[in-house]
């Protein structure tokens, strides 16, 4: 399924009148996906996505690109133009507890290159719209953001999230050290803003 919304990037942005779009990431996006998936700025933001190292070789990136992103239920490229620069995931939260169905992870990241236009605020927006309408039985969607994320929680606000707390040293590194996290949620009865 595709879902697409056209924008007016502002005119301090480079980008006019572009076409952001989500779709789910096919085999041809590869190279594509490499392009942020291994940029060392974008990976040390993204604290739910420790799978893949700055030093990563390309096999191991795309054999994860192949196992996990492509097969996902809910792992989305966002397009410009139709080119996937970053991704927008939903993790549903089953299994553990009887409650925690009703509830999903988000996190999000787009290429380098793309940061400050205003396109992740546009495609969390379709992200949120699309996901509560699939999944019916969706009540909560969760963002957690590390620490000093500035750009994060200011496109979560811009987009209706509610920020509920910080979880204190909610993060544990694999070199020991603990990060205090920030819990954002928007419900399905939330406004999604524009
Ligand atoms: C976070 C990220 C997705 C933001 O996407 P984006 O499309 O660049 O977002 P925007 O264009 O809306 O710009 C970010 C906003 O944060 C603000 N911002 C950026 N850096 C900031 C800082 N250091 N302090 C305060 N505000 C800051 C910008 O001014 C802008 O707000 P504005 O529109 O009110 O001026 C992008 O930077 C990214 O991919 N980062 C790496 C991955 C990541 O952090 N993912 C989220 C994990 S929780």
């Amino acid at each position: 399924m595709k879902y697409e919304i056209e924008v007016n990037l502002s005119e301090t942005h480079i980008i006019e009148m572009s076409k952001i779009t989500l779709r789910p990431y096919q085999l041809s996006d590869v190279d594509d996906f490499m392009q942020w998936a291994c940029n060392s700025e974008v990976l040390e933001c993204i604290l739910l996505q420790l799978w893949i190292k700055p030093n990563s070789s390309r096999e191991e990136v795309v054999s994860y690109f192949n196992q996990v992103v492509v097969n996902h239920p809910w792992y989305q490229a966002i397009c410009l133009d139709g080119r996937a620069i970053g991704f927008v995931v939903l993790e549903m939260q089953a299994g553990k507890y009887d409650f925690e169905r009703g509830r999903a992870d988000l996190s999000y990241a787009l290429g380098r290159e793309y940061w400050g236009r205003g396109i992740s605020p546009t495609a969390l927006r379709i992200a949120l719209s699309s996901a509560f309408h699939k999944f019916t039985n969706l009540v909560r969607i969760q963002a957690l953001v590390g620490p000093g994320n500035k750009a994060s929680e200011r496109v979560l606000q811009k987009v209706g999230f509610t920020k509920e707390g910080v979880l204190r040293q909610y993060a544990v590194l694999a070199d020991g050290e603990c990060l205090d996290i920030s819990m954002y949620s928007i419900l399905s009865t939330d406004p999604i803003l524009n």
